[in-house]
């Protein structure tokens, strides 16, 4: 099997994994970082979210082989200690019911306020719309990036 190295919140790994397999397993699987979900496989939910080079990427549909030189983010590397501005208002908002997709949901939200950090309620809104959340947080989930943006 092929040999691969990834950058990973900052960090190389090697991993050896045929080459169509999925970010989100080389995560999970082969790196024992399981903050990151499986919930479609298809990129239809946000649930695998993580951050490739900066942009929200669905690391179901990411094939390792493509992964060459990329810098790649899991919620365990958004912070260290859960300081991240959009952690912090996850809690103070208590926004997860089940939590599943909230993982996927903070890697949505905090790649989108890098890129616009002083969004609209309807940009906030738009941004978030294909993470589904199985609860219907939604509410919580967009007044908490409303929050972490000011
Ligand atoms: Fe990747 Fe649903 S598991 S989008």
């Amino acid at each position: 099997m092929p040999t691969y190295n990834l950058k990973i919140n900052g960090k190389s790994h090697t991993v050896e994994a045929a080459e169509d397999t999925p970010l989100l397993w080389v995560l999970r699987d082969h790196l024992d970082m399981v903050g990151t979900k499986f919930g479609c496989g298809i990129g239809q939910c946000g649930a695998c979210t993580v951050h490739v080079d900066g942009s929200a990427t669905r690391s179901c549909l990411l094939p390792v082989s493509q992964m060459d030189g990329l810098s790649v983010t899991t919620i365990e590397g958004l912070s260290e200690d859960g300081s991240h501005p959009v952690q912090q208002a996850w809690k103070e908002k208590d926004v997860p019911q089940c939590g599943y997709c909230q993982a996927g949901q903070m890697m949505t939200a905090s790649a989108f306020l890098s890129t616009n950090p002083n969004p609209t309620k309807e940009e906030i809104r738009e941004a978030m719309h294909g993470n589904i959340c199985r609860c219907s947080s939604y509410n919580r989930i967009e007044e908490a990036v409303e929050l972490a943006a000011s």
